[in-house]
């Protein structure tokens, strides 16, 4: 009895920069030297291709738990009925070939230690927002959640690449629990709107077809303009729904204090001061804590 009250123990792996830090045997030591033969070279590919496969298991482990945690943050808006600040989320797991392509193009050695401490989007995911806050306010409900580490954080929105791409970068590490053990998996998140979303993928075909043209055109001053102008409309539809959530609100205190219940309130005041406080507010969470007032003075009318 005393036997099975007893918690089972859980090792606790963490992928690392460290050295040995993962439970798989490196199979394939050696970098692909310019004078190992071709073959070799083909063996060594194999060889990591049929090792990978347990650890994009644990990959694709951590990219699922870690849509979850999105899905659950998605699933409260919607609950909540207010305007839900993700508007779709894409995932990826690289593939063999492709974490061996990075290695080597990074002349790093073809092993998964190398591949588990240098690679750290073999689980990527994008997160698409619609506006500009949105993409902040998933990084800070991400930031919020203890068991999350974040190891790395790019802000291309803040400030854009040289060409014009912007987007908010975060590599994360995630607890992931399997039959005796739990590890630590990094997870890269792309967090961007729609708009900029849009001007990534066009770049993207973009500079892919250059590479294929004999003629190459040179687009990148009319990317960088476009990528300006996305900013700036994305500036202005953001202010018109900070407006327009704001008159709706207003429209539905005016409706709330009208009705008989109101003045029956122990709290009306506090709730009419709150209301005050958060409309006079500018900051990033304005939008979304107008949203939510809204909601609670809706649930003070049920
Ligand atoms: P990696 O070793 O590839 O991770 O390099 P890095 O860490 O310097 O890359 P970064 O975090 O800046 O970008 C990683 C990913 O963001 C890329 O694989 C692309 O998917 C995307 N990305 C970065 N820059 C651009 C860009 O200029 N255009 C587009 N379309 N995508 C980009
Ligand atoms: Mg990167």
């Amino acid at each position: 009895m005393e036997e099975q009250g007893k918690q089972q123990e859980i090792e606790i792996e963490e992928v690392t920069a460290q050295e040995n830090v993962i439970a798989v045997r490196d199979l394939v030591p050696m970098r692909a030297a310019m004078d190992d033969s071709m073959e070799r070279i083909a063996d060594m590919k194999d060889q990591f291709s049929q090792t990978i496969d347990p650890i994009l298991r644990m990959y694709n482990a951590a990219m699922c738990a870690t849509t979850a945690r999105l899905e659950i943050i998605e699933d409260e808006f919607k609950y909540r009925k207010l305007r839900c600040p993700i508007h779709h989320i894409d995932t990826r797991l690289k593939s063999a070939k492709s974490i061996l392509g990075k290695l080597q193009k990074k002349d790093l050695d073809l092993t998964l230690s190398a591949a588990c401490n240098n690679i750290y989007d073999i689980a990527g995911i994008r997160v698409v927002c619609s506006y500009i806050k949105d993409v902040y306010l998933i990084r800070d409900r991400l930031m919020a959640q203890d068991d999350v580490m974040i190891m790395q954080i790019k802000d291309y929105i803040e400030t854009p690449k040289e060409n014009g791409y912007r987007s908010l970068h975060m590599v994360i590490r995630v607890p992931v629990y399997f039959m005796n053990k739990k590890q630590l998996v990094p997870v890269e998140l792309q967090i961007r709107t729609l708009a900029m979303d849009l001007w990534a993928s066009l770049e993207h075909d973009i500079k892919y077809k250059c590479l294929y043209q004999t003629e190459t055109e040179n687009f990148s001053e009319e990317l960088k303009e476009c990528s300006r102008l996305i900013y700036e409309a994305e500036e202005k539809m953001e202010m018109t729904c900070f407006v327009a959530v704001h008159s709706m609100l207003l429209t539905m205190y005016e409706n709330l204090s009208d009705m008989p219940f109101y003045s029956a309130l122990e709290d009306a005041t506090g709730v009419h001061m709150t209301f005050t406080a958060i409309s006079s507010m500018g900051d990033d969470g304005t939008a979304l804590s107008l949203m939510i007032a809204a909601d609670d003075l809706t649930d003070i009318g049920c």
